[in-house]
């Protein structure tokens, strides 16, 4: 639906004498795996200092001190410094919902710590990681449409995307529509500037990487956007509906969860060709399209944990007894067994409903016998 073409507006350059360049393209070769990864603007989901105020009183300095921001997400913050609590809040979403969609599997989308977030697993380029990255890219377009329609944005306001052919004639265009048009462009010209500011050679794993990352951001976004839909609200004498009025609505992020944990399931194994460009490993599939996650690395183990990978392993990991799913103790302890402990849950009880309009309920303790991997 509705994808523009990038705007120049947010484009910036990036201006870096030759000496310090070939010196910097020296210092990451070396670097590369330890450093890039180490720090992302996914730590913006982590920073308290996310609000407003802090914006117009630390102003420049503010964006300089964030932490995992890449030489041109720092112009940015600059220029669009009232974003920047939205691209927080958007990675924040995406986070929770990877542990959401996630809750049950061995790799869970933990995150770490503040700076480095979701650690080391992120340097394979895994489905996993495909998946992080289109998801918090989905969140940060799903921030900032939201954003610009509840006026929260300087530089946008309600949606001006145009009237959708199929609408009846008699219905009004034209409520106040999330700004998916914007949070698109926005979010691409941010998120994706880390990896477009990367340098790398022709053909190596980095460039590679590089190449995965802005397909599965793009990838993100265009889910969101795919499952955007027109939302109408009725007026009218005493609800007669004589009236429609229609917007354009993103759908709930929930949705896009559950869109992209099936793009996940069926993302495409990728690998450089000769010429490097990013192939289909199994060439009788059909392509992946924008709209698909894709992945260069078979995932880690993530049974065990690895300091190497990053894997945390599952030792400690709540499992269910009687389940043959991925949740179950066979799958999730990886046949190292569980213990079993009695625990105390705390839950809503005899509820009871009072005219009107409200439940209220009891709290009760239960205990309830809960399996732990070994
Ligand atoms: C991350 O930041 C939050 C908020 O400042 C803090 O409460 C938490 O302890 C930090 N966690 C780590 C692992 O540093
Ligand atoms: C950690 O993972 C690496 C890479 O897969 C593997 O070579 C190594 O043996 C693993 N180490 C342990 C302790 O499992
Ligand atoms: C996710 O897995 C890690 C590592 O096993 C664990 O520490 C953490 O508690 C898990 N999170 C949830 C929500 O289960
Ligand atoms: C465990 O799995 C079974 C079978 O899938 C399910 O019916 C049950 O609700 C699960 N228990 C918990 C505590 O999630």
């Amino acid at each position: 639906m509705l994808l523009p073409q990038r705007l120049n507006y947010f484009a910036f350059s990036s201006v870096m004498d030759s000496r310090h360049h070939a010196l910097a393209v020296v210092f990451l070769a070396f670097f590369m795996q330890a450093v890039v990864e180490a720090s992302s603007w996914w730590s913006l989901a982590m920073n308290p200092l996310l609000i407003p105020e802090a914006y117009i009183i630390g102003a420049q300095p503010l964006c300089g001190q964030l932490v995992g921001l890449s030489q041109g997400q720092k112009k940015l913050c600059q220029l669009y410094q009232d974003h920047m609590q939205y691209i927080g809040e958007g990675a924040k979403t995406g986070i929770k919902e990877c542990q959401y969609q996630f809750r049950h599997r061995r790799w869970n989308c933990s995150t770490v710590d503040n700076s480095s977030v979701f650690g080391r697993v992120m340097q394979i380029g895994s489905r996993e990681t495909a998946f992080t990255y289109a998801i918090s890219a989905a969140g940060v377009v799903n921030a900032v449409s939201r954003a610009c329609r509840e006026g929260d944005l300087s530089s946008c306001g309600c949606s001006r995307a145009a009237r959708p052919k199929d609408l009846p004639r008699d219905w009004l265009w034209g409520g106040c529509g999330d700004n998916l048009n914007y949070g698109y462009r926005f979010s691409k010209e941010f998120v994706d500037a880390r990896e477009r500011e990367k340098t790398y050679q022709k053909g190596s794993y980095e460039s590679a990487r590089v190449f995965m990352n802005l397909h599965n951001n793009e990838a993100g976004r265009r889910t969101v956007s795919d499952l955007a839909h027109v939302s109408c609200k009725c007026h009218g004498v005493s609800g007669s509906c004589s009236l429609k009025t229609c917007w354009l609505q993103l759908a709930d992020f929930r949705k896009v969860g559950d869109a992209l944990k099936e793009k996940y399931d069926s993302a495409a194994s990728m690998k450089l060709n000769p010429r490097g460009k990013l192939v289909q490993v199994n060439s009788k599939f059909n392509a992946p399209t924008n709209h698909d996650l894709i992945y260069i690395d078979q995932s880690p183990d993530y049974c065990v944990s690895n300091e190497s990978t990053g894997s945390l392993g599952t030792t400690g990991r709540l499992c269910n007894k009687t389940s043959e799913g991925m949740d179950g103790c066979e799958l999730m302890c990886c046949g190292r067994g569980y213990d079993q402990y009695k625990a105390q849950v705390v839950e809503r009880c005899h509820c009871k409903f009072h005219w009107c309009c409200y439940v209220k309920c009891r709290r009760c303790t239960k205990t309830v016998d809960q399996f732990v991997c070994k």
